[in-house]
């Protein structure tokens, strides 16, 4: 992104390790050089600079797939060059992207007949397929307070605070009122009662998240329907609901096949899920499903022909890849149901070893639930000498990337670190991220020691007490960890969890 701070503002210049063999001279890093230099070249100074990115397979941060089986690189190669809009000329591209929006919304449950076609598309991510649905509910809303000749310009949304930014990205850009129901201690998730209270005449859904981003917890989409019901009944209301199934669309059919969040509970009217996440496909997809055609307004989607044919479009950008929509396609005729219930086993079965692992260490309490996506998420039992940062900042040195954040309001005291279980983390790895959680936290044990016996040591031949020189150690711990926690509060939401 273009407001993105560059590194090094100092060093503006690009120096080849190669010299010799690719470039003899330097060139800019933030202007266009006037000379092109050998593909090599630039290939070799672009593979040294990369290096010192993290090892994505380490990246415990995100949900995000970083192994995919070489047949389906394959694929993604072949159709690297397919811009996935030029559908006319590229029509099986185009067939497959509705085979899987037909898949999806038969595993989600859209009540529709065998002869009707799903209705949803493919996206770059749930952010953008969250803007669209809630674009489309937005539009609804309109509609209908035109028609019954009522005030239109002051929509609002009710979400738990626990949303991922791009709710409140689609609340801001769009200008929807975005009303958070708060954490509590203990509850992590948007209490489906307190929602129920918060809606309006204005509310243009409510949206419950399968799989919050802080804690993997699934939220009581059945309950909120129930209770969402009653009021719209008792109101004369209809205010639907949307389930932002990010990570747990492609988690609760397979390992809670009971579950019922989807679209058999009447009002829920559109799913996102994420493609890359959960549904096994590298970065770059992801998926909304609309009940039935009438919950998505006729106005919104375009209409082109200037590419061949008709095409019905309703995305916000115009150009994309293709590969991630085939790669899409693999998956699901790879895996069938049988090849995804057993990676979500495997993966369960992985944050099982982990959390029996820290719970063992006796350090932590764990904050995310059996039930809900693959993923630990603890806290320190006590954080009065070291805070989750430093342990998230030691497990680096190991090369592990565990993010740690602080709760949103009124929540906000707690700090979590989170591990999430991707498919190709492996049992062996959640037995060695253990052990090296256990040498972190034994070092932290040891830092404070450490600085007081050589304040003590240096100090005693002056004469201080050791008593005021401890509990400056602790102290400084203590101002390092206020100071973490401020710059995280600072950033808010968008903290790299994702
Ligand atoms: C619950 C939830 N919703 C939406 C998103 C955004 O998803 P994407 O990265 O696919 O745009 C995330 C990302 O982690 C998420 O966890």
């Amino acid at each position: 992104m273009a407001l993105s701070k560059t590194t090094s503002q100092i060093d503006e210049t690009l120096y080849s390790t190669f010299a010799s063999r690719y470039a003899r001279t330097s060139f800019p890093k933030f202007k266009m050089s006037e000379n092109s230099i050998p593909k090599e070249a630039a290939y070799q100074i672009i593979t040294d600079e990369l290096m010192l990115d993290g090892n994505p397979r380490l990246n415990l941060a995100s949900f995000v797939t970083t192994w995919m089986e070489p047949e389906c690189d394959k694929l993604i190669m072949a159709s690297i060059n397919k811009n996935y809009v030029d559908m006319d000329e590229y029509p099986v591209t185009t067939e497959l992207q509705n085979r899987c929006v037909n898949m999806i919304a038969h595993l989600f449950n859209a009540p529709f007949g065998d002869e009707e076609t799903a209705v949803g598309v493919g996206t770059v991510g749930s952010s953008e397929a969250i803007m669209l649905a809630g674009l489309a509910f937005k539009r609804k809303w309109q509609n209908k307070m035109k028609a019954a000749g009522k005030p239109y310009d002051k929509p609002n949304i009710v979400t738990g605070a626990n949303v991922q930014v791009c709710w409140e990205k689609f609340a801001r850009y769009f200008e929807v009122e975005l009303k958070e129901v708060k954490l509590r201690d203990g509850y992590y998730v948007m209490d489906p009662e307190k929602a129920v209270e918060m809606v309006d005449e204005n509310t243009i859904c409510v949206a419950a998240i399968l799989g919050s981003t802080l804690n993997g917890e699934f939220e009581d989409v059945k309950r909120l329907n129930d209770l969402l019901t009653e009021k719209n009944n008792k109101m004369g209301w209809d205010i639907p609901i949307h389930v932002d199934a990010a990570s747990g669309g492609f988690v609760a059919p397979f390992l809670y096949p009971e579950l019922e969040w989807d679209f058999r509970l009447p009002l829920v009217k559109s799913i996102n899920v994420s493609g890359h996440k959960y549904g096994l496909v590298y970065a770059g997809i992801g998926w909304v499903i609309w009940r039935s055609k009438e919950d998505l307004p006729d106005e919104l989607i375009f209409h082109i022909n200037y590419l061949g044919a008709d095409q019905p479009t309703f995305t916000l950008n115009f150009s994309k890849g293709s590969s991630q929509v085939i790669a899409q396609y693999y998956q699901l005729i790879r895996l069938g149901r049988e090849g995804y219930k057993s990676i979500m086993e495997n993966c369960q079965g992985n944050a099982m070893v982990l959390k029996g692992g820290l719970e063992k260490t006796g350090r932590f309490n764990i904050v995310s639930k059996d039930k809900g996506v693959p993923l630990v998420a603890f806290s320190l039992k006590d954080s009065s000498r070291h805070s989750e940062f430093e342990v998230s900042d030691l497990l680096r040195r190991y090369g592990w990337i565990v993010p740690a954040y602080t709760m949103p309001p009124d929540a906000q005291h707690i700090t979590v670190l989170r591990v999430v279980i991707r498919e190709d983390f492996s049992r062996t790895l959640a037995e060695r991220l253990v052990g090296d959680i256990e040498k972190v936290l034994h070092e932290l044990d040891n830092q404070p020691a450490r600085v007081c016996t050589k304040l003590a040591n240096s100090e005693e031949a002056v004469g201080i007490d050791h008593a005021v020189v401890m509990k400056n150690a602790i102290e400084v711990q203590r101002e390092i960890t206020t100071a973490w926690k401020k710059l995280v509060a600072d950033r808010k939401k968008t903290n790299g969890v994702c």
